[in-house]
């Protein structure tokens, strides 16, 4: 039986400005083509909201959003939206550049696992998008290699680095897909039980970060962790937990420790400091991983370089003033504790405020000591 015809396949937007060709992708929430635009003698990618959703407001909106969000970036591996609106018929659209290549999970099923040279510039780059669209108050928060593109262009005709070079062609990434992206302030207003609800119901249960699979508030760092799965995923061609299904996921992401790389893989060996790099990222705790997706682009440079110890770190934001507790307490549990077991001791002593705290304990007890023994002394001499 034929497949029924996309309906908007052959037919021209906005008054003959674009050609829709074909498709080239299709999600939960509508359908990406590929469009010409003869007036200005180029293809570009239109992404349309499935009419049937048109009637949905909170679909709409996201997909507003998303158009929004997506127009303020500027990033070079950010795909770059061209226009957005609203088609005589009601449905919503956005027209981006459009990219020649495969997204990164078609990538890795069609290709296998990348070698860590190939991965880590991929990573590097994303990491990048995605710092300027936190700078600007976006999470992603649906981080996946599905929304991540792998595309390919002469070498020397961008400045982008680091990429990997294959046949005269330098390996570019391009973050698409802020469908669930939200300003952070909005995010993180205490106590919103929408917004909570939403957190469980939207995102990817294999990419999702501890926080975001139990409807908590999210900030930049959940896109880390996924970013960081991600990672792992492409090195691997497996994810860092063994699940079933999404429920298991969901939980593993919250209870569980990753599998070290050398456990899931045992027949490869990668440089000493990704192992530490990605368990960091993929904390439990979000002020366990890196600070900021520049700081976990940094690590993966250090990795990339054949560093053994990370850069300094806290590239972004200045960590919060250290607790007391947080030398003790570390109660995220069995992920955290892995990730300190794995990690070795470079890395481990790089944990952003351990090392200051320990530094306070040790003068407040020498403190002590010095009052104590000068008590003793006084006592001493009183009683002579
Ligand atoms: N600008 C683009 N150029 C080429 N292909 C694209 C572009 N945008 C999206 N795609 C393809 O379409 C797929 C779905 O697009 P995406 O924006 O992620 O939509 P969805 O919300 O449906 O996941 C992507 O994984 C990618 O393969
Ligand atoms: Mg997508």
């Amino acid at each position: 039986m034929a497949r029924p015809v996309d309906p908007f396949i052959g037919r021209d937007l906005l008054n003959g400005q674009f050609q829709i060709l074909q498709k080239i992708g299709s999600g939960g929430m509508g359908s990406v083509y590929k469009a010409l635009q003869p007036e200005m003698n180029r293809m570009v990618a239109v992404k349309i909201l499935h009419p049937k959703l048109a009637g949905r407001s909170d679909l709409v909106s996201r997909f507003r959003r998303e158009a929004r969000a997506m127009s303020h970036l500027t990033h070079p591996n950010t795909v770059k939206v061209f226009l957005y609106g609203e088609l005589d018929d009601g449905s919503l659209y956005i027209v981006m550049e459009y990219l020649d290549g495969k997204n990164l999970n078609q990538t890795v099923r069609g290709e296998g696992p990348m070698p860590v040279e190939r991965a880590l510039p991929l990573l590097i780059q994303s990491a990048g998008a995605l710092d300027e669209a936190h700078g600007k108050g976006i999470v992603h928060r649906d981080m996946k290699p599905e929304n991540i593109f792998v595309t390919r262009v002469p070498l020397g005709s961008n400045a982008i680095h680091p990429v990997w070079t294959h046949e005269d062609k330098a390996e570019i990434a391009k973050v698409l897909d802020f469908g669930l992206a939200k300003v952070t302030e909005r995010e993180m207003r205490p106590g919103s039980l929408i917004l909570t609800q939403e957190g469980m119901v939207f995102g990817t249960p294999e990419f999702m970060s501890p926080e975001q699979a139990q409807g908590k508030p999210l900030d930049p760092k959940s896109d880390v962790y996924s970013l960081a799965v991600i990672l792992y995923e492409v090195l691997t061609g497996k994810l860092p937990f063994e699940a079933k299904n999404a429920m298991e996921y969901i939980q593993l992401h919250v209870q569980s420790p990753p599998i070290p790389l050398a456990t899931r893989v045992p027949d490869k060996t990668f440089p000493p400091l990704l192992w530490p790099v990605i368990a960091r990222a993929l904390n439990k705790e979000p002020k366990d991983r890196f600070a900021s997706s520049a700081e976990f682009g940094a690590a993966l440079m250090a990795v990339l370089e054949g560093r053994t110890q990370l850069p300094p770190l806290q590239v972004a934001a200045p960590p919060p003033p250290p607790k007391p507790q947080v030398i003790i307490s570390a109660p995220g549990g069995r992920a955290s504790h892995a990730t300190h077991d794995t990690a070795p001791p470079s890395a481990a002593s790089l944990a952003g405020p351990r090392p200051v705290t320990n530094l306070k304990m040790l003068v407040g007890i020498a403190a002590a000591f010095l009052l104590l023994g000068i008590g003793l002394a006084l006592a001493y001499l009183q009683l002579r």
